[in-house]
């Protein structure tokens, strides 16, 4: 930005009014997560705004050119939700465009109990069956031999995230959906950095989604991504964000195919004008200019905030470890180097105390826990008269449903802070010793 005097407010105004403040023990509250920025993220979004593109513009593709170079990853659309990525990821699979590889009402997809609902509503919302497989303690992540005994013949593809930033087994799952030709999706909401075997989750499946609520590795806001190495596929997705429209002009763009007025399409008029065909059954989930201008400037920090995210998270580890013998700690799926949207522990069963009485005292010290997210999705109300299958048993789930929470590894978690959670923790288990 050249205009240096705005500039200068804008800076004074962070300082002033949003830097972080040095945190008062015991007064001030201990988010589990939470946008963590400074300055730069200001000063782009008023350069932004000065713009007045509004809609997606030149920080748009900023950001995504960003996102694509970071995963090396050819595809990325960006919408306004996490939520809205995983509807496009699975809604694309539906598409006419896909022959018989499409997916079809009533067909199943497996997908995990334990998690955030996000990830399975698309399947309702779609017409299919979601077929949940129970999860692994420790991992929280699909039970690999469940899933293989999970497929049916209806089985068409599998849709399940890398949980709390933990990657799933990837390489298994991958070459469970090879042998039975099902679709990949993988929700890389909570995820967006971490790595498994060297590459970064989000680049495995057949499309991936990230998001960039406040709570998530980065933040726009409300915003979020859908990733894909296949064009084919990016189209369909587009189209869909986009209203279902056949054109894939930019916005503000006119005949980027060059054939705007000469095509025939259905039994419209030939040559109907290309930017008002649709051939899907579209929405319109687009991300504004504005929020891409904050998460061009929280790119630049991507690296720099997972590695505190894993800081943070064997700093917790240093934390619980003394009373390992009462809780089972976070492992990370082997090959994999996760940059931990949380710090997840189980109450084991036989503990002199219960997960609900521990988040208790957190809570009342001012540290904010969570569970894990919708616990066992099956039993929440949302799925009165919905029609779903079980795959096997869903014994993990139900346990990690009554007895795990997780803490916050976000990056603006201070020393002070996690010293403070410990104290807290130490106070709590010495009532036990
Ligand atoms: C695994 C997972 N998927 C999807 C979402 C939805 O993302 P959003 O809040 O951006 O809609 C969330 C939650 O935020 C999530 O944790």
């Amino acid at each position: 930005m050249n205009n240096s005097e705005l500039h200068e407010l804008i800076i004074r105004h962070y300082k002033e009014k949003l830097k972080p403040k040095p945190f008062v023990p015991g007064r001030d509250v201990i988010r589990y997560a939470g946008r963590v920025f400074d300055e730069e993220e200001l000063l782009k979004l008023v350069e932004a705004s000065l713009d007045f593109w509004l809609t997606e513009g030149r920080f748009a593709e900023e950001f995504s050119e960003k996102i694509a170079e970071f995963l090396d990853i050819a595809n990325v659309v960006l919408t306004n939700s996490g939520s809205s990525s995983n509807l496009l990821a699975l809604t694309a699979l539906t598409s006419r465009k896909l022959g018989d590889r499409r997916l079809l009402p009533g067909d199943e997809v497996i997908s995990v109990a334990a998690g955030f609902p996000a990830t399975v509503t698309p399947i309702i919302q779609n017409g299919m069956v979601p077929v949940f497989v129970d999860v692994d303690l420790g991992t929280y992540n699909i039970d690999v031999d469940m899933l293989e005994s999970a497929v049916s013949p209806k089985t068409k593809a599998v849709f399940i995230a890398h949980t709390l930033g933990n990657p799933f087994d990837i390489d298994r799952v991958a070459a469970v959906c090879k042998t039975h030709g099902l679709w990949l999706l993988e929700d890389n909401c909570d995820a967006f950095g971490s790595k498994y075997k060297g590459g970064y989750t989000g680049t495995f499946g057949d499309i991936a989604t990230i998001s960039f609520y406040p709570a998530h590795h980065i933040t726009t806001g409300e915003g979020g991504a859908v990733v894909t190495a296949r064009e084919e596929l990016a189209r369909i997705i587009r189209s869909l964000r986009d209203w279902g429209r056949d054109c894939y002009c930019a916005g503000g763009e006119n005949n980027t195919c060059g054939k705007r007025f000469s095509q025939q399409f259905g039994t419209l008029p030939f040559g109907y004008d290309h930017k008002y065909v649709y051939s899907e059954i579209g929405y319109n989930l687009k991300m504004t200019d504005m929020q891409a201008a904050i998460g061009s400037a929280q790119m630049d920090k991507l690296e720099s905030f997972c590695a505190r995210r894993r800081d943070n998270f064997r700093r917790y580890i240093e934390i619980f470890t003394p009373y390992e013998e009462h809780f089972m700690l976070p492992e990370a799926t082997a090959g994999s180097d996760p940059a931990w949207f949380s710090f997840i522990v189980t109450v084991r069963g036989g503990a002199p105390f219960t997960r609900d009485e521990l988040v208790k005292h957190m809570n009342e010290a001012l540290i904010e826990t969570r569970y894990l997210f919708a616990g066992n999705i099956t039993r929440q109300p949302l799925f009165d008269g919905v029609g779903y299958r079980v795959a096997g048993a869903l014994d993990n789930t139900d346990f990690i449903m009554q007895n795990t929470f997780f803490l916050g590894t976000y990056p603006g978690l201070t020393g002070e802070m996690l010293d403070y959670i410990g104290e807290t923790l130490k106070a709590f288990m010495n009532r036990y010793r």
